[in-house]
């Protein structure tokens, strides 16, 4: 018997960002967060249960992925097929093939694992036929990738920090089409990152600034949600970039240090605040790489990319707008 069902998620760029965990084991973040999705990337994972498989498999963009990545994947499918009531022997009787592509260039430096698990948990639920609400499946997409649980829901989304397991999973506050904004992604080319964000969280208090981030950011939630909402595009540029350079002083300060940021990546960010000051309506984030997410309004976009084009040593600049929701093919 072979079931198996695809899936389609997008990586997600964060406003107010989620750094360290209440709970490393259950991803249960420190802080509430805010993200747009990002329609013109994603992933598309198929994942395939079927009787004559003798053992587990992963590929990812063709490749078959580490023993790292594997552990980290098969993990969630047996956290699933342990909720659609399959029992133990069945579960590891069965051989289970997962294949992931991204449309995007790996080693591009553009996070894949938001979209990457959104994806996984959407294709395994439908392969183990497990009906589950959207709440649901960004709870168990967060449990694989914190940030996974922002590509579930559509367009603009919360995570709710919660108070337990249950209810730390994200909603959607607006729709894709609510407001037409532009990430302009410059690509910097850098070396690969000695430290990921799953091991960075985990260091997260050792700065002693996280407990100030931390304590405030709820309230940079909600001045964040109300931008979005009343599409507000100088408070959402004020309080994200904030947001944004705090939690930097947060990694630059932790034990072991975490220095994301590249020389030009500083230069871009200045640069966009002095673009910004002449009336262009655009903002700079980065999360745990070197690359700079130049938020933009429509208007302001094309403006944008021939003053980003100009920078040396940006590789590529990708653009996308606001995303759906990850679905079920
Ligand atoms: C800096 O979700 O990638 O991008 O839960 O360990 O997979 P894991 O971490 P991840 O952390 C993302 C952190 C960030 C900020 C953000 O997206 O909110």
């Amino acid at each position: 018997m072979t079931k198996t069902a695809t899936a389609i998620a997008h990586p997600n760029i964060a406003f107010i960002k989620y750094w360290g965990n209440r709970d490393n084991a259950l991803r249960l973040p420190a802080n509430g967060s805010v993200s747009m999705n990002l329609d013109t990337l994603s992933t598309r994972t198929t994942v395939t249960v079927r009787d004559d498989l003798k053992e587990n498999s992963l590929r990812i963009n063709g490749q078959s992925a580490d023993a790292a990545a594997s552990e980290r994947v098969f993990d969630r499918l047996r956290e699933m097929a342990g909720f659609a009531g399959i029992t133990e022997k069945e579960r590891f009787s069965r051989g289970v093939e997962i294949i992931s592509e991204n449309n995007f260039p790996m080693g591009a430096g553009i996070a894949s694992s938001a979209a990457a698990f959104a994806a996984l948990t959407l294709a395994a639920a439908g392969a183990l036929g497990l009906e589950l609400s959207e709440a649901e499946l960004s709870r168990l997409a967060r449990h694989g990738s914190g940030s996974a649980c922002r590509s579930v829901p559509e367009g603009f989304c919360e995570w709710y920090m919660g108070t337990g397991d249950r209810d730390s999973y994200a909603v959607s506050i607006a729709p894709a089409s609510h407001w037409e904004l532009i990430d302009l992604i410059a690509v910097i080319s850098g070396t690969h990152k000695k430290v990921g964000s799953s091991a960075g969280h985990q260091m997260a208090d050792t700065s002693p600034f996280q407990a100030e981030r931390v304590r405030t950011a709820g309230e940079r939630v909600d001045v964040c949600r109300m931008a979005v909402v009343n599409k507000d595009f100088a408070a959402l540029s004020e309080v994200s970039e904030r947001d944004m350079i705090m939690m930097h002083s947060v990694m630059m300060t932790q034990q072991e240090p975490l220095f994301y940021w590249e020389g030009v990546s500083l230069e871009i960010m200045k640069a966009v605040r002095d673009w910004r000051e002449e009336g262009l309506e655009c903002f700079a984030t980065l999360d745990a790489g070197p690359n700079v997410h130049v938020i933009c309004t429509a208007a302001a976009a094309p403006a944008v990319r021939v003053r980003l084009e100009k920078i040396r040593g940006i590789r590529e600049i990708l653009s996308s707008g606001p995303g759906g929701k990850a679905e079920l093919l």
